[in-house]
């Protein structure tokens, strides 16, 4: 049995994880800030499920609510927002909205957690295969993902001699209700049940980046490497 902390855990992929571990008979600390969902899940949890209510955009409350939360075997940082910009009405406060979240949130997380990491212990952050490529009206998701992925590699070396695993999420698109939202094609989306597995056997096998589906995360992998004149186009193509 494993003790798991989930941020994100009210929805989506994170639920879905929180859901799946217990279920296999793991001990979950479920987060977020919607307390009937948070509700939901313990009662779902059956007594392996506990809910801890934090925004992870308030500081103070995000350290006083990790606090205590020791002897995690692994701490899965899933919370995160996703908003499209519309260049002609360029708006700096949403790139404050979104690193807010995907990024200051997830650092207020990794700060809180970290001092009670043990070795061989798992920091898993969830990023986006959007990181790859400069998709159209992404400058803000794909930039803070790009941001996380930068972050956790930098992790990997540092807190390599404690022996804590950093390991990153790439999902493509996923049917979540982040998803839902979008009004554009998505290709090979998945559901949260095949994300959740994905990204369990990525940690049990400690994958260093746990990128699905295989083959979208491959093309974008492979795009990725192309040079940058050759990526702005396909992307121009794209939008
Ligand atoms: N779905 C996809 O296709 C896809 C693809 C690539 C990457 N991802 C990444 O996967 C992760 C999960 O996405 P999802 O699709 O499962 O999204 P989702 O269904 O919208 O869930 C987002 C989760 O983040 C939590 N959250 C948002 N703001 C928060 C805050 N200020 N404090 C605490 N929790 C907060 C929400 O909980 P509360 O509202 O209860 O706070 C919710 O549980 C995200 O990091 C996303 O960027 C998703």
């Amino acid at each position: 049995m494993k003790r798991i902390l989930i941020t994100g855990a009210t929805s989506g992929i994170g639920k879905q994880l929180a859901i799946d571990y217990a279920k296999l008979g793991n001990e979950v600390i479920a987060c977020g800030r919607n307390q009937k969902a948070l509700d939901e899940l313990v009662e779902i949890g059956a007594g392996r499920i506990s809910a801890c209510q934090l925004d992870v955009s308030n500081a103070e409350q995000t350290r006083a609510a990790l606090a205590d939360k020791t002897g995690l075997d692994i701490v899965i940082l899933s919370a995160g927002v996703c908003e499209y910009l519309d260049v002609e009405q360029f708006e700096a406060a949403l790139f404050e909205r979104v690193f807010e979240v995907n990024i200051f949130g997830a650092m207020r997380c990794v700060e809180a957690v970290l001092p009670n990491l043990a070795a061989g212990s798992h920091l898993v952050l969830v990023g986006s295969t959007a990181r790859l490529l400069p998709f159209t009206r992404a400058q803000a998701y794909g930039g803070s993902k790009a941001a996380l992925s930068y972050i956790a590699n930098s992790l990997q070396v540092d807190l390599a001699e404690r022996g804590i695993r950093v390991q990153t999420v790439s999902p493509g698109f996923v049917e979540t209700p982040m998803t839902d939202a979008n009004d554009f094609e998505m290709p090979m989306r998945v559901t949260v049940d095949d994300a959740s597995k994905a990204i369990r056997r990525g940690i049990e096998k400690n994958r260093t980046d746990i990128a699905f589906p295989r083959v979208f995360a491959t093309v974008l992998k492979l795009l990725s490497l192309l040079p940058q004149r050759v990526q702005v186009a396909i992307s121009k193509r794209i939008a």
